[in-house]
């Protein structure tokens, strides 16, 4: 006999007391069974003012332990401990790298305030509330920097070098990259790790000139994670939910090419919206998570043994939380 798995889901948020969170991300079918919906910097938000003590968290990894280094005491599991590309290219030692770097060209560590992006690992996220650093997401990195420069320090920023440069750019700020030509950390404002994500590299130009061409007026709008040549040659650069909504604002008339992932893109069609690339950009690690994944998720509960549970080390928990809160108390 096969589940029905949206009645079961449905059953099971019933009777458990448990919170259903997904990102945009994520499959339509899974989408729709979640109690909260955002984007990064929305998620972190709403799970820390949740009251249930069971969050079941359908996104990818970075995001599940955020939700456990801001509150602890919830037990956390995930449909799919899916791992975003991203945060995997860079762990403690790379940060140490990467602040290492800066010190041998002349910049002493106490002069350095880390910025790591939310799509980071724990670890990393701990080592910049060390040192006195901070987290930002995509819809508030702007505020993060500016806020960051108050101290007079040099901003490393890691680990998505597309995002330190354009939010540097619309900023007037000189930025650099580790590894790529001369980064002189004495001549930038902003020195970042050469990470990056590449289903938003999927993006180019040569899609920006075809949209041009074929509707001369059409709007492009694209994820601060694609390359700095793509934001300059776009009308707007903004998080999920910041493209949402920008695209619900628009006359029903104005075309619009958007440039983010598939699911998110096409749950926003309304006949005048496209997805800004020849390549079907998916993000392989969020489309993991299934209907059957978190109804075996939640029936995990209700069965008193729970799966995928998200665990963090208390100390890396009690310094990534500074760099966590840090943010959560400027935007
Ligand atoms: P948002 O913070 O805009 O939700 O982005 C998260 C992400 O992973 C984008 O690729
Ligand atoms: Fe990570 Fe890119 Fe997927 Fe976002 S789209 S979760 S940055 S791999």
């Amino acid at each position: 006999m096969s589940i029905d798995y949206k009645a079961e889901i449905e059953r099971l948020k019933k009777k458990l007391p448990v919170t259903v969170v997904g990102h945009f991300y994520q499959r339509d079918e899974v989408f729709e069974m979640a109690d909260i919906t955002g984007d990064s910097l929305e998620l972190a938000r709403k799970c820390k003012a949740d009251k249930n003590p069971w969050v079941v968290f359908c996104g990818v990894g970075f995001m599940g332990q955020s939700v456990k280094v801001i509150a602890p005491e919830k037990r956390v599991l995930m449909p799919k401990i899916a791992c975003c590309a991203m945060a995997r290219m860079i762990d403690g030692s790379y940060f140490d790298d990467s602040v290492n770097y800066m010190v041998e060209r002349g910049i002493p560590k106490e002069n350095i305030l880390p910025i790591t992006y939310i799509n980071s690992d724990a670890t990393v996220k701990a080592k910049v509330g060390e040192m006195g650093g901070m987290v930002c997401t995509s819809s508030n990195a702007y505020k993060i920097i500016e806020k960051g420069l108050e101290s007079g320090k040099k901003i490393l920023f890691v680990p998505d070098r597309c995002l330190g440069q354009n939010f540097a750019n619309s900023m007037g700020l000189k930025s650099c990259v580790i590894g790529q030509g001369e980064c002189d950390p004495k001549e930038a404002d902003v020195i970042c790790f050469d990470g990056f994500c590449s289903v938003h590299q999927l993006f180019t130009l040569d899609d920006i000139e075809f949209y041009r061409n074929k509707f001369p007026e059409i709007k492009i709008a694209v994820h601060p994670e694609c390359d700095p040549k793509i934001v300059e040659a776009s009308d707007f650069a903004g998080s999920t939910s910041q493209l949402i909504k920008y695209v619900n604002e628009l006359d029903p008339n104005q075309k619009v090419a958007v440039g983010t992932e598939y699911n998110l893109v096409n749950r926003m069609r309304k006949g005048n919206t496209y997805v800004l690339s020849s390549t079907k950009p998916e993000c392989p690690t969020m489309n993991e998570t299934t209907l059957e994944d978190l109804y075996l998720t939640l029936k995990s509960i209700e069965d008193e043994k729970p799966i995928n549970e998200i665990v963090v080390a208390p100390d890396t928990i009690k310094y990534a939380n500074l760099a966590l809160e840090r943010m959560l108390a400027i935007v």
